[in-house]
């Protein structure tokens, strides 16, 4: 247990994930606080050129969050009152919140059970005249079949844009998450492996879409220098995200390769020692796909029992996300509208467990994890 102020909190003895702050990222910081320029700057600029080279698309705008990223995305393509946005059912409440607060219809569709992702076929039947855009979710870094969507985007003259919160390092045949679709939008809130504490980066191959959500972010702001030649052009907000936050995401990028190579090792490890569990059900990554490995999950029977058993060791295991037709935000149809069923959603949200997955785990913690879930399936 520690003690902070007055709340006194328990230390999980294996975290579900431990952010990679070395010296190099204390030291970047000191260095912008040195510098007196604390708001956005040359250092977010670095960081978004990152991110950008790493994931291949043409553009990339930093955010101070997934979520506002999406809301930006959404008005930047043009979605708003009077359109409908296709959301997956099992995924982070965002991803449909942010349908609403551009004034569209999220209207929910079921996922592939294996996968988690999205039910394509699904998707498309969801399709009316009024759909604007889709929002599909490569979620805990399983990466959605970019060629698919592309075939839907093409027939059916809809935006794709893809909530890539969890997918930095993701790939479905050789094209990375954030440079297939009309934008994506990723997150860096300390779950994900690059985190900046609160962040996010909108990446897209439309210099025109780029520039609106660029002048968008920045109170609808066009030319900033000279400061007196600056034009407003539209509309706009303060969605930056400040050089002191970006130097922690900048001196994590550059060492991106290392820290999703130690990633991948990890969840290769987990899936040799888990191999034969019985009663232990592996997700399916998409086919043609390269996992990047966000959140290691597998499927359990008993999941909250189990996982309860686990946390009680000291082994900080997490539910996978949240399946949205069972959240009271999402029960107006007015505000929202379920797609037929959810079964393949509501075995996702029952079954999946998080395992702890955190660069400087070692063998004996992973070993530790498997012998605790073995031994909590048995009895718990
Ligand atoms: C699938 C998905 N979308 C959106 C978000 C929201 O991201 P942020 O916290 O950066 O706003 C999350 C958060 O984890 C997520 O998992």
């Amino acid at each position: 247990m520690s003690t902070t102020g007055n709340t006194t909190r328990r230390i999980p003895l294996i975290p579900l994930i431990r952010p990679v702050i070395d010296d190099t990222v204390k030291q970047r910081v000191l260095e912008v606080l040195d510098s007196g320029y604390l708001t956005e700057g040359a250092v977010t600029r670095d960081f978004e050129e990152n991110v950008r080279r790493f994931v291949g698309a043409g553009h990339a705008m930093a955010v101070p969050s997934c979520t506002v990223g999406l809301e930006i995305a959404l008005r930047a393509f043009g979605v708003g009152p009077g359109h409908e946005v296709i959301v997956p059912d099992y995924t982070y409440p965002a991803t449909a919140s942010v349908v609403n607060i551009v004034g569209a219809l999220p209207v929910v569709v079921d996922v592939d059970p294996e996968t988690m992702l999205v039910d394509y076929d699904a998707l498309e039947r969801a399709i009316t005249p009024h759909t604007r855009a889709i929002l599909p979710v490569s979620l805990f870094g399983n990466p959605l079949d970019y060629e698919r969507l592309d075939d839907i985007r093409t027939r059916y003259g809809v935006y794709v844009i893809e909530d890539a919160a969890c997918a930095l390092g993701a790939a479905h045949a050789g094209t990375r998450a954030g440079a297939a679709c009309d934008a994506a939008v990723f997150s860096f809130h300390p779950r994900k492996f690059i985190t900046t504490g609160e962040g996010g980066m909108v990446t897209t191959n439309s210099a025109e879409h780029a520039a609106w959500m660029d002048a968008y972010k920045h109170f609808g702001l066009t030319a900033s220098t000279p400061r007196e030649a600056a034009t407003f052009t539209t509309i706009g907000t303060n969605a930056k995200l400040s050089d002191i936050l970006a130097a922690v995401g900048l001196a994590q990028m550059e060492r991106i390769d290392e820290l999703l190579a130690r990633r991948l090792a990890l969840a290769a490890r987990y899936t040799e020692l888990l191999d034969g569990m019985p009663g232990v059900t592996m997700p399916r990554t998409t086919p043609g796909g390269t996992h990047s490995y966000q959140t290691y999950c597998i499927h359990i029977d008993r999941r909250d029992h189990i996982m309860a058993a686990l946390r009680a060791q000291g082994v900080e295991a997490q539910i996978g996300t949240y399946a949205l037709h069972r959240q009271p935000a999402f029960a107006n149809p007015a505000t929202c509208r379920l797609s037929g069923p959810m079964p393949g959603s509501r075995q996702a949200a029952d079954h999946c467990l998080a395992l702890p997955l955190y660069h400087h785990m070692t063998d004996d913690d992973q070993r530790h994890v498997v012998r605790t879930l073995a031994e909590a399936m048995r009895t718990a």
